[in-house]
């Protein structure tokens, strides 16, 4: 590979994700920040930045205590288990990452403890006594005038614990003004710009000082053997937040910290405060650099709904990749939602994507091309007079191709990729205008050829800068027009706007073949005979299906007060149930158990509702849900709480 323009050879491109949870396994949020960050990092490579992308795993903290217990596993065992599952699935993904941290690396827990010393000493962390209402799910502490019915944290809904502990402090009230500072000075520290706005607000408010330790549990870092103090553990968004640092070797080797500050740390929305409050400041205390933006994208929802494990609607990227293609995936999630916005799954518009975007106006571009050479030239593509025939097409095709590198760190991806296909509009464009087979008849071969170059010129320029969120596919592209996608091509093609070298176009088959309809679901319906014979086999003992724990937990089942109930007309069997499953999930359920049971004595006793079944219909009325029950012999009977619980606990 040739060096890199001059103003590019000094540029340090350290990307990062948040490092995930391993409380739970990989939905398409995580996948849709890993991507992003893969596809800065990728472009950061090409163009010939120094650069450096970190992914991993958040492991400390209550939540991963729970979690492992209620799985009936050893902490570290468990973390080990899903920590390993999220590096499969970025390998499986072909993520580029360059390390992949765990907060339970040695190194890191070491880099963390060297920076707590570091804060203490300087007088930033100091010991009190911490009283306030605690939100195990969050991590997080909550001044009780934030609490729905000062009961539920205000982020997730669940129920908060008054905790009274002792606990060192941070001095966050005193980085208030310097962190409106920074604020002010840059004006894209944070992104999208709508939400240093929100931020600004925030601090403007007031900052309190932060508690940093815990003694409620001990899953975490421990406080450096100095401060001798061993029951107090780190607070988790102390122990997850320096990873940045650590991953380069702060407090140890110190073997990357050339790297810092981030060019960006991409994030989702919710954990902006965070990164955009929390991080400055610790790093202020540690007289380390700011990183340059703190970028938050939005939430997926599917097919417009919030997507919770108990609703069962969590998009699985691997199934997604799976069905669509991993390529695909990445483009539909990268294109069809603004930087910062919301953003829906559904297999429509994915499959919208492919069709159209991909298939019709890329691969489609491809087949004309191959089928204008074949058909006139033997397949040769020559580009020397593509500036005397068609300079218009070819100026506009690379003004739009300048337009495109500073969205790209502006985190405007969604209009980097609209921006990427005018070209190939361009190109399409100009094959009705001009129409190629006019010129052969008419004896103006030297202007179809020119036609060939301006076409496999564009097409070189878009599979250049698209490499970046569709890499293989790219290259295939590349490889057809006869050239390969590195550092040195994209200068000569996009800086430089030189025409492609004579070659042959090679014949591929279509990139992108139609797809007519949702493919998910068929997969699994279509599972061969034989190979669901054989998994039936493994996977039943006497004639009981042995499920794992993970597939357990796919069921939701939660407390329901039954808050009306009526016979459903001519059916000797069915009653009509509507249950309360709380936060106004109201579930119509059709239930056989009226030789049981009167709809008198139901309203307002708890029953336990299977809460994320498919809805069905029973005599034509629509059932939302399942109530649990026993039978034997001697009749049957309805499962429920042995003390009343708030309506809408999780029963697991
Ligand atoms: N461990 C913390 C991050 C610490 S970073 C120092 C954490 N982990 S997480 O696994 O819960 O979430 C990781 C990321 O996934 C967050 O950026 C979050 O915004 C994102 N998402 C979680 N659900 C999401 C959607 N439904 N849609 C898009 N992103 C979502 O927070």
């Amino acid at each position: 590979m040739q060096s890199s323009p001059e103003n590019s050879t000094c540029q340090k491109a350290y990307i990062t994700t948040p490092i995930y949870y391993v409380n739970d396994v990989a939905h398409i949020g995580h996948a849709y920040t890993t991507v992003i960050a893969d596809a800065l990092a990728i472009y950061s490579r090409m163009v010939g930045y120094d650069t450096f992308f970190l992914t991993g795993t958040d492991e400390h903290g209550q939540k991963i205590e729970e979690a492992a217990k209620a799985r009936g596993k050893e902490t570290q065992a468990y973390a080990d288990e899903i920590s390993g599952k999220f590096k499969a699935l970025w390998d499986d993904f072909d993520i580029s990452y360059d390390k992949f941290i765990r907060t339970t690396d040695t190194a890191h827990k070491q880099g963390v403890q060297f920076a707590f010393q570091k804060m203490f000493d300087k007088g930033d962390i100091y010991k009190d006594v911490y009283k306030g209402h605690y939100c195990i799910s969050c991590e997080t502490f909550f001044p009780k005038i934030q609490l729905v019915d000062d009961e539920f944290c205000p982020e997730c809904g669940k129920p908060t614990s008054i905790v009274e502990e002792e606990s060192y402090f941070f001095r966050l009230s005193d980085y208030q003004e310097r962190l409106l500072q920074w604020y002010r000075d840059n004006p894209e520290c944070i992104l999208p710009k709508s939400k240093r706005n929100e931020v600004i607000r925030f601090v403007e408010s007031g900052l309190e000082d932060l508690s940093v330790t815990r003694t409620s549990f001990d899953w975490g870092v421990h406080l450096p053997a100095e401060i001798d103090d061993p029951k107090h553990v780190m607070y988790v968004w102390l122990d997850a937040l320096m990873n940045y640092l650590t991953a380069l070797g702060y407090g140890t080797d110190e073997v990357r910290m050339d790297q810092w500050p981030a060019r960006v740390h991409l994030i989702g929305k919710d954990i902006l405060r965070f990164h955009a409050i929390y991080w400055p400041a610790f790093l202020m205390s540690l007289e380390m650099p700011l990183p340059k933006h703190i970028a938050a994208h939005g939430w997926w929802t599917r097919n417009g709904e919030k997507m919770s494990k108990s609703k069962g609607n969590v998009v699985n990227p691997r199934e997604v990749a799976d069905a669509y293609g991993l390529e695909n995936f990445r483009y539909f999630m990268l294109r069809e939602v603004p930087f910062g916005g919301d953003g829906d799954f559904s297999q429509r518009a994915l499959i919208d994507r492919i069709n159209s975007d991909l298939g019709n106006d890329l691969g489609n571009l491809l087949n004309r091309l191959i089928g204008m050479s074949g058909k006139y030239f033997e397949g040769r593509v020559e580009s020397d007079l593509v500036e005397k025939y068609y300079p218009a097409e070819l100026h506009a095709m690379h003004d739009s191709i300048d337009k495109l590198e500073p969205l790209l760190f502006e985190m405007q991806i969604h209009r980097y990729l609209e921006e990427l296909w005018r070209p190939l509009a361009i190109a399409n464009k100009a094959i009705d205008q001009y129409q190629p087979w006019t010129l052969m008849k008419e004896g103006r071969e030297a202007e179809a050829m020119a036609l060939n170059g301006l076409i496999a010129t564009i097409l070189a320029n878009v599979a250049v800068m698209l490499h970046p969120i569709m890499p293989k596919t790219t290259d295939t592209i590349a490889a057809a027009l006869g050239f390969g996608i590195t550092e040195e091509s994209y200068r000569h093609l996009t800086k430089e706007r030189e025409l492609l070298a004579p070659f042959t176009v090679e014949k591929i088959p279509p990139l992108f073949p139609r797809i007519e309809e949702a493919v998910l679901l068929e997969k699994a319906e279509k599972q061969p005979e034989t190979a669901k014979k054989e998994t039936e086999k493994e996977t039943k003992t006497e004639g009981v299906a042995l499920i794992g724990i993970d597939q357990f937990f796919q069921t939701s089942l939660k407390i329901g007060t039954v808050i009306q109930a009526e016979e459903v007309p001519k059916s000797k069997k069915l009653l009509l149930l509507q249950v309360d499953l709380g936060d106004g999930d109201i579930r119509q359920v059709v239930s056989g158990i009226k030789e049981w049971y009167s709809p008198e004595e139901l309203v307002d006793t708890q029953v336990c509702l299977v809460a994320n079944l498919k809805p069905a219909k029973l005599m034509g009325i629509k059932s939302e849900g399942m109530v649990l029950a026993a039978k034997d012999d001697e009749g049957l009977v309805l499962m429920r709480p042995e003390k009343p619980k708030k309506t809408g606990t999780v029963v697991s």
